[in-house]
């Protein structure tokens, strides 16, 4: 609508420069550090909301960070969209790779970098933005409350609890995201699925000190190399995992779904050279696209143990240690699977190491649908503002809290998102591009006109 339009681009640089500020704060949520930060922040999202035109908006503290919550009613008669988001990010480290400060926001190329540009202060703030759009130029076709939590990357522990105490005050009628990728600027698409996770850590321990590895080596079992052995075979030949029952549950793909998703564009070789890698890799029998959208995995995310620091230190270590997880999909649920890890790892080790398996959060997969209103909303919001009919793609990142949305308050979600997968989110010089802010806030309100008109 151009109301809309000449309202963006007259405050286009405003928009960008507010962003920009909240960049500038340091919500790390795993970091107790900066827990001062991330309430600065959860402030600064409240008075924002405040500014765009919202009814009200409040902190609602929680036994960890706050969550922020707000609404704007318009007409009772009217949708409700229930906007969720995070405020919090993912620890910088390792900061010495960084190009510039990762709290310290430049724009270079078009490009904005900071922590959280994309993962998610970047995607969530285009939503304050675009209530602000609608609610200064009068045309806000539905009621919207947002949900705004300072703990989903540290795995919204506190969240579930909210929900289950105000499933009241959450009525809605759908639940709106932009935390997820889409394929690029020229093929705009929707992620309809989100993987599950199982996050583990495995301890393994030899003798009961550390050794010198010439005394005692030969005759006693180093837990490093026993670990490395044991989480070795836990893939076989064709990368498949080796845990009986793994694969048990995993609902296995229609051809049309198959079909579906590989006609995404798709281009190994441009992968390949995006990533600095040779050659593909990944489970015998799917595609790359099948691979990353709908088979589960399982990953070392970090492993330690023995003298790591400067030099040569002959030692035989006591200790091993590593952390794990695995990517769930439908219909595989993340306890069972815990549990079953457990099983498996304590029975693969040898009898001269001990094994204590621990987990950590996890979250359960989801697939949202294609055919709602919803996602229809969405489908003509994007064809509207890129041009384009968006494609239906499969994630395969986890939004742990999207499966609760269903199951506490019986919500279905649509995944809106704006970001790519080359935006580096987690990783060093994350990045966001100017574009994909911009067109997100001015594709938002068509899918609040849209939902509204389709469900009248
Ligand atoms: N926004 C991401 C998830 C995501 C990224 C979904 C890209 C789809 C595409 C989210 O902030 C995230 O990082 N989630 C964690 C899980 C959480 C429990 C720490 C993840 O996927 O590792
Ligand atoms: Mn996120
Ligand atoms: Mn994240």
């Amino acid at each position: 609508m151009q109301v809309w339009k000449e309202y963006q681009s007259k405050n286009q640089e405003r928009f960008l420069n507010e962003l920009l500020d909240l960049l500038r704060i340091p919500s790390i949520s795993a970091d107790s550090q900066h827990k001062a930060d991330v309430a600065r922040c959860a402030e600064a999202v409240r008075e924002s909301l405040l500014k765009a035109g919202a009814d009200k908006a409040e902190i609602v503290p929680t036994s960890g960070h706050p969550i922020v919550y707000a609404e704007k009613n318009v007409d009772p008669k009217r949708p409700t969209v229930l906007v969720y988001g995070h405020y919090d990010v993912q620890p910088p480290d390792p900061i010495e790779l960084w190009t510039s400060g990762p709290f310290e926001p430049v724009i270079k190329e078009g490009k904005i970098f900071a922590r959280g540009a994309c993962d998610d202060k970047g995607q969530m703030f285009m939503h304050v933005k675009a209530l602000e759009v609608m609610t200064k130029t009068g045309e806000l076709p539905c009621n919207i409350k947002f949900m705004i939590e300072g703990e989903e990357e540290v795995g919204s522990s506190n969240l579930g609890k909210f929900l289950e105490d105000h499933r009241e005050r959450l009525k809605a009628d759908i639940v709106l995201v932009s935390d997820t990728s889409m394929i690029s600027m020229e093929h705009p698409s929707i992620e309809s699925g989100l993987r599950g996770l199982a996050y583990m850590e495995v301890e393994v321990t030899g003798p009961n000190r550390d050794l010198h590895s010439g005394v005692y080596g030969g005759a006693v079992r180093n837990p490093i190399n026993e670990l490395c052995r044991m989480i070795a075979s836990l893939h076989d030949e064709y990368n498949h995992i080796t845990i009986p029952g793994f694969y048990d549950k995993v609902k296995v793909l229609t051809d049309e779904e198959k079909k579906a998703i590989n006609s995404a564009p798709f281009n190994q070789k441009e992968y390949n050279e995006e990533l600095g890698i040779r050659e593909e890799w990944g489970e015998k029998g799917y595609s790359n696209l099948e691979r990353t959208g709908t088979r589960p995995t399982l990953d070392v995310n970090g492993i330690w143990g023995g003298y790591t620091g400067e030099g040569a230190k002959t030692v035989l270590p006591s200790k091993a240690s590593a952390k794990i997880s695995m990517r769930l999909v439908p219909n595989q649920n993340s306890e069972e699977i815990a549990d079953m890890f457990r099983k498996h790892f304590e029975s693969i080790a040898p009898k001269s190491v001990q094994v204590k398996v621990t987990a950590h959060h996890g979250g359960e997969p989801v697939v949202t649908p294609t055919d709602s209103l919803a996602y229809k909303a969405a489908a003509k919001a994007i064809a509207t503002t890129f041009g384009k009919d968006p494609i239906p793609t499969r994630g395969g990142g986890s939004i742990p809290i999207v499966a609760l949305f269903e199951s506490i308050l019986g919500l279905k979600t649509v995944l809106l998102g704006f970001g790519l997968d080359n935006d580096n989110i987690h990783s060093p010089n994350e990045k966001y591009d100017v574009a994909n802010y911009e067109k997100g806030i001015e594709t938002i309100p068509y899918f609040h006109k849209f939902f509204a008109e389709m469900t009248a």
